[in-house]
Formats: C-alpha cells, sequence, structure tokens
C-alpha cells in the first residue's frame, strides 16, 4: 500500500546538507575505460578468505566490541611500517587513522577545515570527488596550471600572493603528486620542494593524495611530500583500493594530532567507525602477501598500459595527444580544442565505451571539453584495442578526425 506522504523532507533540510542525488549510476561500457577498476580477475580472493578466517579466529571475539575510533591496531602498525618502508615517512601508528576508503579522510578534512567562501588550492584538473565535496562546501577553488612535472611553481607562488593581498589566505592546498589523476604526470622532486617552501611561507596545510603510488611500471620512486617536511603541515592519505579492490573500502590517514582528535570525535559522534571485519583481513593478508600481489597486478596493468598507448597511436595518430605515465591507471588525451568530447559520452556508450571527459576534473567546473580520461585497469588487452577502436570509429563518424 502506497502510504500517503506527511513530511516534505526537501522543506526541513539543514543548511548542511547536500544536494539530492538520485539512485542512477553512471552506465558502464563493456569496454570500461571511464572507473579505475583494477582487473577483477587478478583480485586475490582465496586469499583474503584465508587471511579473513585467519583474523576472525584469532581475534573474532573482539568484535564484540566497538572498534578502536582509529581504526584496528595492527593494521596502522603495518601502514606505519610501509610508509616508513616505501615513503621514507616517519610516523606512528597513533598519528594514523584508517577509513572507509581514502575519500572518507579527504571528506573530513574538507569538513573540518572550510566554510563557505574560503579558498582552496588544487591542480588544474583533479579527482572529481574531491572537486565536488570542496564545491558542496561552498569553497572557491582556484586550480593551478601544470606541466609534465606538476604544479607550475610561479604560478602557484603567483596565485597564492594575489590571493593572500586579497585577504583570502587558501585553506588548503590538495595535490595528487605521483601519477596524478586524471593527468598522469608525477610531480618533481624539485617542485615537490618548491611546494613545501611556498605552503611553508605563506603558513597553508597540504593534503597529499597518493593513493596510486604503489603502481609504479618504470621509472624512480619520488619521495612523499610528507617525508621533506619538517614542520608537520602536510597531510597524506593513502588506499588499498589501488592495490587490493575498492570494493573493500580501506584507506589511511596521516597527520597531526589536532586533526587526528578531531577525527576521533566525529567518529564517537557519529557512532562510526572502521569496518574490523575488513580490517583483520586486510592486516593478515597485507603480511603475507601484499607485496607479492602488488608485483603480480603491476606487470598486468603495464601490459594493459602499454596495449591502450600503442592502440591509441595507430587509431589516432596525429589527431590526438595523450600522456604515458609512469605508473598509476589512467591515460590523458588531448583532442584539438574543437573538438568536445563532454558531448558524445552517451553515443560513445552506446557503442559500448565508457570514458569521462576532462570536464568533470576541472577546477574551474567548465574547461576540459577537448580531453578525456581513459583507464586501463578493468578490461583485458584485447578488450582495450577493441575498446580504442570503437572509441576512434565513434570520432570519426563524428568528423572529429
Ligand atoms: C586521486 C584519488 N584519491 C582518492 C580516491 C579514493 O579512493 P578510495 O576512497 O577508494 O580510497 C581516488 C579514487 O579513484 C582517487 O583517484
Amino acid at each position: 500500500m502506497k502510504k500517503k506522504k506527511l513530511i516534505e523532507f526537501d522543506k526541513i533540510l539543514s543548511k548542511q546538507a547536500p544536494p539530492f542525488r538520485d539512485r542512477s549510476e553512471l552506465p558502464r561500457g563493456k569496454y570500461d575505460f571511464a572507473i579505475a577498476y583494477p582487473d577483477p580477475d587478478s583480485l586475490p580472493i582465496d586469499d583474503l578468505v584465508r587471511a579473513l578466517t585467519q583474523g576472525l579466529s584469532e581475534e573474532g571475539s573482539d568484535l564484540a566490541l566497538y572498534p578502536d575510533v582509529q581504526g584496528y591496531g595492527p593494521l596502522r602498525e603495518y601502514v606505519s611500517h610501509k610508509l616508513k618502508r616505501d615513503r621514507k615517512m616517519t610516523v606512528d601508528p597513533e598519528q594514523i587513522v584508517l577509513g572507509d576508503g581514502s575519500s572518507q579522510h579527504i571528506s573530513m578534512i574538507i569538513d573540518l577545515l572550510i566554510d563557505p567562501g574560503d579558498t582552496v588550492i588544487t591542480e588544474d584538473f583533479c579527482y572529481s570527488n574531491t572537486l565536488t565535496k570542496l564545491k558542496i562546501s561552498g569553497a572557491e577553488i582556484h586550480g593551478i596550471e601544470c606541466d609534465d612535472s606538476g604544479m607550475i611553481s610561479d604560478t602557484l607562488e603567483r596565485v597564492i600572493a594575489d590571493l593572500v593581498a586579497h585577504e583570502k589566505r587558501p585553506k588548503l592546498i590538495y595535490t595528487i603528486p605521483t601519477f596524478q589523476n586524471p593527468q598522469g604526470w608525477t610531480m618533481s622532486l624539485e617542485r615537490r620542494k618548491a611546494l613545501l617552501d611556498i605552503a611553508s611561507f605563506y603558513e597553508i596545510p597540504i593534503l597529499e593524495d597518493d593513493c596510486y603510488v604503489d603502481l609504479r611500471y618504470e621509472g624512480e620512486n619520488v619521495p612523499a611530500i610528507h617525508s621533506l617536511d619538517p614542520t608537520g603541515q602536510v597531510m597524506y592519505v593513502g588506499s588499498f583500493s589501488k592495490t587490493i579492490a575498492p570494493g573493500l573500502r580501506m584507506g589511511y590517514f596521516a597527520g597531526p594530532e589536532e586533526i587526528i582528535g578531531r577525527f576521533r570525535m566525529v567518529r564517537k559522534t557519529s557512532g562510526s567507525g572502521v569496518n574490523e571485519f575488513a580490517a583483520l583481513a586486510i592486516h593478515r593478508y597485507a603480511i603475507s602477501g601484499l607485496d607479492n600481489h602488488v608485483k603480480k597486478i603491476l606487470k598486468i596493468q603495464r601490459d594493459r598500459r602499454d596495449t591502450m598507448v600503442s592502440t591509441i597511436g595507430e587509431m589516432f595518430g596525429s589527431n590526438a595527444k595523450w600522456s604515458v605515465p609512469e605508473g598509476g591507471l589512467y591515460l590523458w588525451m588531448q583532442m584539438p580544442d574543437s573538438v568536445d568530447l563532454s558531448s558524445i559520452t552517451d553515443q560513445a556508450l552506446r557503442a559500448g565505451v565508457g570514458y569521462q571527459p576532462g570536464t568533470m576534473f576541472a577546477a574551474d567546473g567548465n574547461s576540459g571539453e577537448s580531453y578525456a580520461r581513459l583507464c586501463f585497469g578493468y578490461n583485458s588487452p584485447e578488450d582495450i584495442s577493441k575498446g580504442i577502436e570503437v572509441l576512434a570509429g565513434v570520432f570519426t563518424k563524428k568528423g572529429f578526425f
């Protein structure tokens, strides 16, 4: 029986309520280059089952308790060791907070720091969910132009100096310095140091989003900005989404006690914590099998990247430019300025190909029409080739070349 509606909830929402979103998700193409999914066939399901079984038999009865508000201690210890070993970061387990993916931490940081009208610095094209959250929070976003080495330092300094002169000192600099989403570059060491210097001079905290760092196919590791920072002004997020699976929803944050204390309060007052069931499995799995698994998936993803790069070369030739990232999961493709790739996503999907247009990642909310982000993580090399051929067919039909 249909209930008679008594209350118009839309009319009684608080000022902080976010905009409405319906259930419709982005439809997926057979050739799914839209989202950075990993290869479903190489997920370590059996090992995760074993790890969960072990975790539950050893500590399962602790699930009777509410978990630590910062997340399962042994997994935080693992993350602390990993950050030391891989990123030369010195972070105690007490300075680490686990979360429902790294996006939960990004969202909590924005909630803690940003009031409507506050200014925030990002890269000119960056992770769309961070941009959406910033917009909902009423932030004024300033995207900094980037080249192959990351944010251009002179531009960064000029924009910040100008904002400070107008009493709009940025509250935060958000950066994805390694295998940037969507542009694919890795910020050079020199630029990392320059970014730190500028941020220290103007006393602006940095949020370093390093969620792709483990997916390096070639080239030299570049130190984490956090590891270069003697002042504690850099906050850091990482994730198990890109190395194990996004469905696990497990990410980590390292940052100052003033922020972590607020995270604890958010968790305490909302009754939320970090899923200890998943954490038990991830911890047992991480200490025994994660390094080998990463080695295995690096080979798979590198092949997929190479296949996408070579097929794009064959099909698009001089009609497009594209990045060849040393790691991560995306190619960033640019067509001539006259081409609007945001106008034909539906057509491409009907032909079976999903991709995201550059406009989704634009800090200014509207540029990037001639760009597309293409993820190579999910489909097999054969399907990547086929999908790029189909996409080239759609573009040709549309008269793009
Ligand atoms: C740059 C960046 N940061 C954070 C995330 C969020 O990852 P998760 O919440 O799954 O850890 C993503 C996901 O694609 C991303 O691309």
